[in-house]
């Protein structure tokens, strides 16, 4: 083809390309078909848990955050979530690795309870020793007309400033917000910076937050 100088060529039509998802975050949520029997079920372990525990100090401002034993928690409302949090967090490694067998790896899991009262929030932070963080939500108030009541935000890891298109689109999103909703367990991986906006409402936001990190099984002699 010949071109004068100055002509606009056409856009070329090329084959579909080979694309790698490079740095790719993946944020799963799901929402767990048994929560409405469960969620009263976990508020009623979580009171008995808090009775016991005077909570810790974290990233959460004026609520209770809970000692992180989740995981060696025997009652059956606790012991039905690790399992469901266990599935979820190994359906999150194979994002990563396709292959990932959790018989042949181990998962060391901690998890914690918050309890956010009105004004509580959690400020940014990440869980960057481990692989996967999560969040699964027992009571999520809704009197709040504010969207942003509780809401769940991540910063995008590759960073600010991306440049926008002219028609104000963003190249990538510089964060992500998440409403929660009583049931939605959320998976992401622990180096993504996230926060928690102020509960507005004046009924508890409860959630059970939790980290997991990749272990390779103790080998044993055979025989
Ligand atoms: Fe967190």
């Amino acid at each position: 083809m010949t071109t004068q100088p100055g002509q606009a060529l056409p856009i070329a039509a090329l084959d579909p390309p080979h694309t790698v998802p490079a740095f790719a975050t993946h944020i799963d949520h799901y929402l767990l078909p048994d929560h409405e029997t469960l969620n009263p079920a976990l508020l009623a372990a979580i009171a008995g848990w808090r009775r016991e525990d005077p909570g810790l100090a974290s990233s959460n401002r004026l609520g209770w955050h809970s000692s992180r034993g989740l995981f060696r928690r025997g009652e059956a409302p606790f012991q039905v979530l690790q399992h469901q949090i266990r599935s979820a967090l190994a359906n999150g490694v194979r994002r990563y690795w396709r292959d990932f067998d959790p018989a042949r790896f181990g998962m060391a899991c901690e998890g914690w309870v918050n309890v956010n009262g009105q004004g509580a929030f959690n400020t940014p932070h990440e869980h960057a020793a481990f692989h996967l963080s999560g969040c699964y939500y027992v009571s999520v108030p809704s009197e709040s007309t504010d969207d942003s009541s509780g809401a769940l935000e991540f910063i995008n890891p590759a960073g600010a400033g991306a440049a926008a298109f002219p028609n104000g689109a963003p190249l990538v999103e510089p964060k992500m917000r998440l409403r929660p909703r009583a049931g939605m367990m959320v998976i992401f991986p622990s180096h993504v910076l996230h926060w928690v906006y102020p509960n507005q409402d004046a009924t508890d936001r409860v959630s059970i937050a939790f980290n997991m990190r990749v272990v390779a099984k103790e080998q044993r002699p055979a025989g």
